[in-house]
């Protein structure tokens, strides 16, 4: 095991059946490797970012997620521009260097000028920050003017790298191959992009996990974002198992070692399957956290998965609590934009 861990660190990358060797094992070297990697490159810092719901609409119906069109249990709220640019005047007092805005792909956002003078607003009033937008499936013309009006980042999840699987945990119009051509014209514009997947989704194997890998090898991704799966009771994947901590743990190491540059959040997916978890994802390699600054009144309407934490915490409060924590591990949480490190 320990030279396989040692090929990887090396190599950057592995077979099919050297992934899932990896995957399946408990030897702590692996966490320690991939520690180091992200050590070398970032030293003990953790960057912050400030995570904004701004729309809980979507008109998708993925088959995993509490956001679903057809999930009618959910108020649904828009964000307006004051209340974004509240979020941002709060967060950018406590130290906070990147907004990421994030939302269900809303059809009131096919106006890309919406999106695009919510962008410039936040420009204009914080020229220092970072923009990160996570919204979704759209046009290449769209992320281009998306990107013109001063987005720096995007997230989109690929969610699984396996065609069928993609095809299990969503409906039959959604593809997999849109979604990463998605991804591959966020990264011909400029975007630093990231892509991501759950882990333990109803119906992964070890082989779709080492399907993901080799697929990130080839998107060469800035980001990386990737948490446990965990179940919605108002979703057809109720009764599915949440995926485990130890399995999401060695991806995250195993993404560090593929790339000792890349930025890896520890999320709050892995914070809500184990008190510590998110101390654990540092632990293990990650070197990004992401506290959410929506609204306290909007916190329970962008549920995802059930047992969501901090949905009651004030983001002052939450900015605290995640500054001791990650202190009592040795790690600092930094103000600084952390964008990608380019060696
Ligand atoms: N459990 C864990 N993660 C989820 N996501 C959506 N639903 C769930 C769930 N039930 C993740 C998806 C999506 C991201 C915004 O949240 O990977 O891309």
């Amino acid at each position: 095991m320990r030279k396989l861990i040692d090929k990887l660190a090396v190599e950057r990358t592995l077979t099919q059946d050297e992934f899932k060797h990896i995957l399946s094992g408990t030897d702590p070297y692996l966490q320690e490797r991939a520690a180091k990697a992200r050590d070398t490159v970032y030293g003990k810092q953790v960057f912050i970012r400030g995570l904004i719901e701004f729309t809980n609409y979507c008109k998708h119906d993925c088959y995993y997620c509490g956001l679903r069109c057809s999930n009618t249990s959910v108020p649904r709220y828009r964000l307006s521009l004051e209340q974004i640019l509240d979020c941002c005047r709060l967060g950018y007092d406590l130290g906070f260097r990147t907004f990421v805005l994030q939302g269900g792909e809303d059809e009131y956002y096919t106006d890309d000028a919406t999106l695009a003078s919510i962008l410039c607003a936040i420009k204009e009033h914080y020229p220092d920050c970072a923009i990160t937008l996570s919204v979704g499936e759209r046009s290449r013309a769209s992320y281009k003017r998306l990107f013109d009006a001063g987005a720096d980042r995007y997230l989109l999840r690929h969610e699984t790298a396996d065609a069928e699987h993609y095809s299990t945990l969503h409906p039959a119009h959604m593809k997999l191959a849109s979604r990463k051509q998605c991804l591959q014209d966020l990264k011909e514009i400029g975007y630093q992009v990231g892509c991501g997947f759950m882990v333990g989704s109803p119906e992964q194997t070890l082989d779709h996990l080492a399907a993901d890998f080799l697929f990130i090898k080839e998107l060469d991704p800035h980001m990386v974002g990737i948490g446990p799966f965990i179940p919605h009771a108002d979703t057809p994947c109720a009764s599915e198992k949440a995926g485990g901590l130890q399995l999401t743990l060695n991806a995250l190491s195993i993404l560090r070692l593929m790339n000792p540059n890349l930025l890896l959040p520890s999320t709050t997916a892995l914070g809500t399957i184990a008190p510590n978890g998110r101390e654990l994802g540092v632990l293990a390699g990650a070197n990004v956290v992401m506290p959410n600054l929506s609204p306290m009144d909007t916190r329970k309407k962008y549920l995802l998965y059930d047992g969501k934490i901090s949905t009651d915490d004030d983001p002052r409060y939450c900015r605290d609590v995640i500054d001791r924590k990650l202190q009592a591990i040795g790690y600092e949480v930094v103000t600084a934009r952390g964008d990608y490190i380019d060696l």
